[in-house]
């Protein structure tokens, strides 16, 4: 048996039972009332953390599950008060998909950690760290664990010393962990160890792994992750891993089981549970959204699995899932266009409407939509690679692009949120939903005592 080092160094696991693998699996579907009694045992297995809100879950109780996200974190963290309740934030999105005020990001992120979120993971879908900044300060002025993360992608421009470079700005920024977020499932195994030997050598904070199982390397991906010196791992209960999801948790339990890197955690304790997620997970059966087993067309498009599924299923609505290979091509030359900006909420939804505009209307950018207007107008941020000028001059017409940070434009927005629902609510939680999805917000407001829709 090689085993790399001899030190103890038990590997801290995340599950993203709740959060990531609800929102790859199933829609972002799961609702509140069958997290509860799994969670009271998830609370015993002595996790490093669940990952349990942000990304998709506050759209969906809003849109769907007629449920407060607010509520949400409050619940659970009755039934889980020994373990860390672990979000996932888009920068200056929060948990939406445009940038907001910088008065809006500091009052959710106040509340979410006033609520009971314990460690903030918080990305930019351009990683221009500028756009981190306001989360990651608040965090810590509340006392919260920051992890600050560098999305990994493949590109041309994508460099070792690109990833060095925005890792060493987040821990300027004073962030408590750094995460490595392989949203697509594409971080080969070697390509991991080589990477996280280089940030391990060049960083002083504790390095987090997220991968999925897209194109079926990821437990391979961790393994050498581990060897490599990585620090924790995102793993999720076997009935929503691979594939989408994370790796299995039993699997890499099992695999670390009397090693120097042995996790700690009891099988059977987890098989036990793993049984009545299987159940739970049978209620969820129409919003199955997993193509299943290893997806090869991930890793010449680099979708993430949770994009796919969404865009399989949003072609099918619309009668056009026969266009679904070219759209499949033309991604990653919109991509190019675009600067190389990774597939990753909500830039993966920009370039994934943009592609099946370019296809289904049979001529690439006749229409051009706000969003990768925006974006070529430097309104998300600094792409990583230069923008195609020729597409950025038909776009803005005439307008100059901007180099500063997007929000420094934004002006402050609570006073105002909070006069708009003067008469409806004066709940801070309530104004920030408001805030953050002014169009559903007042409908959900309002009817959201009235039972599950
Ligand atoms: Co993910």
């Amino acid at each position: 048996m090689q085993v790399v080092t001899t030190k103890k160094k038990p590997i801290k696991i995340m599950d993203t039972i709740f959060r990531d693998a609800s929102q790859s699996k199933i829609a972002t579907r799961m609702r509140l009332e069958d997290m509860l009694p799994i969670a009271e045992k998830l609370d015993k297995v002595g996790y490093h953390s669940i990952e349990m809100w942000g990304g998709a879950t506050f759209d969906s109780c809003i849109r769907y599950l007629n449920e407060d996200p607010w509520e949400r974190i409050r619940e659970l963290k009755k039934k889980m008060p020994h373990t860390n309740m672990q979000m996932v934030i888009r920068g200056q999105s929060l948990v939406g998909y445009q940038h907001y005020p910088d008065d809006v990001v500091i009052r959710f992120v106040e509340k979410a950690a006033e609520n009971g979120i314990d460690i903030f993971r918080a990305f930019d879908a351009l990683d221009d760290v500028r756009n981190l900044r306001t989360a990651i300060e608040t965090v810590k002025k509340m006392g919260k664990i920051a992890e600050g993360t560098i999305c990994y992608t493949i590109s041309p421009v994508h460099t070792m010393d690109l990833i060095l470079d925005k890792a060493r700005q987040l821990e300027d920024l004073g962030i408590d962990i750094f995460c490595l977020k392989d949203m697509a499932g594409l971080l080969a195994p070697y390509a991991a160890s080589e990477i996280i030997k280089k940030l391990k050598k060049s960083l002083r904070v504790p390095i987090h792994l997220h991968t999925h199982d897209t194109c079926g390397m990821g437990a391979m991906t961790c393994l050498k992750a581990i060897e490599a010196g990585v620090d924790m791992i995102d793993t999720v209960l076997s009935p929503f891993s691979e594939g989408t999801g994370q790796p299995p948790t039993e699997s890499l339990v099992m695999t670390l089981k009397g090693t120097p890197y042995d996790t700690g955690l009891d099988l059977t304790l987890l098989a036990e549970i793993a049984d009545d997620v299987r159940e739970m997970k049978k209620r969820y059966k129409e919003f199955e959204t997993d193509l299943g087993g290893v997806d090869s067309r991930i890793m010449v498009t680099q979708i993430p699995g949770g994009v796919m599924s969404n865009m399989v299923a949003q072609l099918r609505q619309i009668g056009a899932l026969l266009r679904l290979d070219e759209i499949l091509k033309e991604i990653p030359r919109v991509r190019e266009d675009l600067g190389y900006i990774s597939l990753v909420t909500p830039t993966s939804q920009i370039i994934v409407v943009q592609a099946t505009l370019n296809v289904i209307t049979s001529e690439r950018y006749k229409i051009i939509t706000h969003q990768t207007k925006e974006l070529l107008r430097g309104g998300y941020g600094e792409t990583p690679g230069p923008v195609n000028r020729e597409l950025q001059k038909k776009a803005l017409k005439g307008e100059v692009p901007i180099t500063c940070r997007p929000a420094n434009l934004i002006p402050n927005g609570m006073d105002r949120f909070r006069n708009e629902l003067r008469g409806i609510t004066e709940s801070e939680e309530d104004i920030l939903i408001y805030a953050l999805f002014p169009h559903i917000a007042l409908d959900f407001l309002r009817n959201r005592h009235k039972g599950k829709s």
